[in-house]
């Protein structure tokens, strides 16, 4: 499973990508207005660094307007994916990006079939959001697995990127399951690293070791 990080803050992507933690970046327009910079700015600097995928919103209602920006956008550097929310003017905008072959990640999924409906539009990646159906106290993971199975019924090539994830548990439960990427917040993916057993197993080889340390 790839990893993505899920931020606009350009120093926590550094960060991970120094640690071999980052096979793409998602940003989205909260996320951008937190880093508290200009889109175009923002978005360029990652994509000074970042050669993996990086999602860009596009930022307008209408499927000609989310064309236009998506268009814009895929200028700015090849390995650019637009991002375009799940509805009707969006997939018409996925459909006609994907004539251009340009690359896009539909965004705001919380049913199985509106992860059908951004494939059948040729989405190259869906975006469930699993956190946000656990908080109205439905089941992400549940969704997960259901999109999971009906793109395998029809071997469906546009991949499950799994979005709002909160935990490594989403993280662990996504890789068990077999989707394609995790889009993570940095607090979380440090997370990952961490294990109690670990952290009193280093502190002991390094005690044990201090006497040869020179
Ligand atoms: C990523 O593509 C999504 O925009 C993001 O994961 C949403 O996460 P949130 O539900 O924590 O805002």
């Amino acid at each position: 499973m790839e990893f993505f990080v899920d931020t606009a803050d350009v120093q926590q992507i550094k960060r991970l990508n120094d640690m071999g933690l980052v096979d793409g970046v998602t940003t989205n327009p909260s996320l951008i207005k937190k880093a508290g910079k200009d889109h175009e700015t923002v978005v360029k600097e990652i994509l000074s660094f970042i050669k993996g995928p990086v999602s860009v919103e596009t930022i307008d209602e209408t499927a000609e307007g989310m064309v236009k920006d998506g268009i814009r956008f895929s200028k700015w550097a090849k390995n650019v994916v637009v991002k375009i929310p799940m509805n009707a003017e969006g997939m018409k905008a996925v459909r006609k990006l994907s004539d251009l072959k340009i690359k896009t990640n539909v965004t705001l999924v919380f049913s199985p079939l509106q992860a059908l409906i951004a494939a059948k539009a040729g989405a190259t990646y869906v975006s469930p959001f699993v956190g946000r159906l656990d908080d109205i106290g439905e089941s992400g993971m549940g969704l997960i697995e259901q999109i999971h199975e009906i793109f395998k019924n029809y071997s469906i090539k546009t991949k499950i990127l799994v979005a709002s994830v909160r935990s490594p548990t989403h993280i662990l439960e996504a890789a068990l399951i077999g989707a394609d990427v995790s889009t993570v917040p940095p607090d979380v993916m440090l997370k990952l690293f961490s294990h109690p057993l670990t952290d009193s197993g280093i502190k002991t080889f390094l005690e044990d070791a201090k006497q040869w340390k020179k």
